[in-house]
């Protein structure tokens, strides 16, 4: 189909290339683009610019896909009557970028926000995969309120070692185990870890990728059923054509961000992650992402829209199976489609495929009662993020769909006192302190302990570390003993099965009281009430807060410096706080 001029609204690329006040600048902005053959007649026809943010590269393996798929992206792009132009985004590998790749969601995030805003793009598709490559650009999408929609790369296919099915962080979380238990030599843990990983894509658990690419599709921003089919698989090619024809209807209908990332459609996305096993990781993406859409979620939301919702999905960590399976049992719409059934939803929202949600949602029931499980009879009840409080931290979460038979026997079910357990503690300084320091046999560490992380947050790591999912002692592992409660400012992995105590706002780099916490110190857990608590007076606690804080880590780049002056904290989103000002941005346009 070829648009003409008179079908479509005027565009704001048309203020780059066909702006009768200011023709002197025309030549300037059309004579480049022509250097690689497009013409000035294209240019100048009145159809809609439609960047593609390109997010797959060398070093950035997870969403390398999108290599491929931009081309049928823009195949689908041009034969909607659109004209597509690919640029890079800043890359967010998340296993590999040191200290952490969360330093880069900001950066990525603004990176792109001036990408839209300077340059002469009418709308977007956004390529998503890796775990922080998916909120950066919702985010961005959110600030600069242009036409946009999420393509997911998708992820690798299931992996099998030896009989078993390995899923992406779970192998290598269990094969840490087995090293430190030494039922496995080195050689064989790379093995395993290699096994898990057989193809294109990214994560194959519901681990922080998986979780974000379902939270894109549930807050309605990508097309039905995108999030969960496999990279390699066809349908993927297929999904990135229709992306890029629909991203060009939605540039004509001037479907915008602002009127599907609603509180509505953020309340179902906190829903559906409980109910997939989603990260904890989506707890400050989510955050993230609904600030720079303008919506405010509270403590409470998690609770009342989060936690009472049952565990439907049955893929690790907290369940069986991986990505495969869950694609063929139907995706994200499959496990929507039980809690709409149940009322659980506010679907009757508008989506990116012009549809409402519930209208997507139609005939999606799933035919796979062994990895979608019903509402009624679902996995586990109540398996969302319980919301803590006390007096070391003001938030932090629990994934209580993580919690084994085995930690539950061990501590959650004293006769009279169900739900909650008191440790003494032992406090490492960051991660090096607790990889110096975990197998020393004069911390005592044994059943009753519980592992503190402090000094790993958004300002204190800096970008906030996955490490809160502390491992304990190889002598207790080698009994059995395979995880210990942990409190911690910093995060875990989202393939991670611990169910840690974890994002703990604010941190003790920033004043938290997580900062005054001592090794011997006890430390009293409820889960009944969400509270925990250490067990020092008041007047206890102010005298130790006269002593400074413990020290951070000096910055080792620029934007370590900037990223700390200006992020926040991890209960709300750990966003770029100046940048929430700028909202809707899109629709201004750049000075010449
Ligand atoms: Fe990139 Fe998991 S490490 S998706
Ligand atoms: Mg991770």
């Amino acid at each position: 189909m070829s648009a003409t001029k008179t079908t479509m609204r005027r565009f704001r690329s048309q203020d780059w290339f066909d702006n009768p006040e200011r023709v002197d600048m025309t030549a300037l902005y059309l004579e480049r683009f022509m250097n690689y053959g497009i013409t000035a007649d294209e240019l100048r026809s009145g159809r809609p610019i439609i960047g593609i943010a390109q997010s797959g590269s060398d070093i950035n393996p997870c969403n390398r896909i999108h290599l491929e798929l931009a081309k049928r992206v823009r195949e689908g792009i041009r034969d909607a009557g659109g004209i597509p132009m690919e640029f890079p985004l800043h890359p967010t590998f998340e296993n590999c970028r040191r200290p952490t790749a969360a330093i880069d969601r900001n950066l990525a995030y603004l990176g792109l926000v001036e990408i839209l805003h300077g340059y002469p793009l009418d709308a977007v598709v956004l390529t998503t995969g890796c775990d922080k490559s998916t909120p950066a650009q919702l985010m961005a999408a959110a600030t600069l309120d242009l036409p946009a929609i999420v393509l997911s790369g998708g992820p690798m296919l299931d992996g099998w070692f030896e009989g078993e099915l390995v899923g992406s962080g779970a192998a290598i979380w269990k094969g840490r185990r087995m090293l430190a238990a030494g039922q496995i030599d080195e050689e064989k843990f790379l093995q395993i870890a290699s096994a898990s990983a057989p193809s294109a894509g990214h994560c194959n658990t519901m681990g922080t990728a998986s979780t974000m690419n379902a939270i894109a599709e549930a807050l309605g921003m990508s097309l039905t059923g995108c999030s969960a089919i496999p990279a390699p698989y066809r349908e993927r090619g297929q999904i990135a054509y229709e992306t890029g024809r629909r991203i060009v209807a939605m540039a004509i209908e001037d479907l915008r961000p602002s009127q599907i990332m609603t509180r509505d459609a953020f309340l179902d996305a906190i829903t559906v992650n409980a109910a997939i096993g989603g990260s904890t990781n989506a707890q400050p993406h989510i955050m993230a992402m609904a600030r720079h859409a303008g919506v405010e979620i509270t403590p409470e939301d998690w609770m009342r829209y989060g936690y009472d919702v049952p565990l439907l999905l049955n893929m690790q960590p907290a369940g069986k199976y991986l990505g495969e399976r869950f694609h063929r049992a139907g995706g994200v719409p499959a496990v929507m489609w039980e809690l709409l059934q149940a009322t659980r939803l506010r679907a009757d929202r508008p989506t990116v495929t012009g549809r409402s949600m519930a209208a997507n949602l139609e005939g999606r029931a799933t035919a796979d009662r062994e990895m979608i499980f019903a509402f009624e009879q679902p996995l586990k009840q109540q398996a969302g993020f319980l919301v803590l409080k006390g007096n070391l931290f003001d938030f932090a979460i629990m994934k209580t769909s993580v919690i084994s038979a085995d930690f539950r026997q061990r501590y959650l079910s004293t006769p009279g006192r169900e739900g909650v357990f008191e440790c003494r503690v032992v406090v490492f300084e960051g991660s090096d302190d607790y990889h110096a320091r975990i197998n020393d046999p004069g911390l005592e560490i044994d059943v009753r302990t519980m592992l503190v992380i402090r000094g790993t947050g958004p300002i204190g790591w800096p970008g906030s570390a996955e490490v809160v999912n502390m491992q304990p002692p190889d002598a207790l592992i080698k009994q059995g003993i395979t995880a210990l409660p942990t409190l911690g400012d910093g995060r875990q992995s989202g393939t991670s099965d611990s169910p840690s105590i974890l994002n703990a706002s604010p941190e003790s780099a920033a004043g938290g009281n997580l900062a005054w916490l001592r090794t011997g110190d006890t430390v009293r857990v409820d889960l009944n009430t969400g509270s925990c608590n250490v067990l020092i007076s008041d007047e206890e606690l102010a005298e130790r807060k006269k002593i400074a804080p413990p020290p951070v880590p000096p910055s080792q780049t620029p934007w370590q410096e900037i990223y700390r002056a200006t992020v926040g904290q991890l209960q709300s989103g750990a966003c770029m706080e100046l940048a929430l000002a700028y909202r809707g941005v899109g629709q201004d346009l750049p000075r010449h």
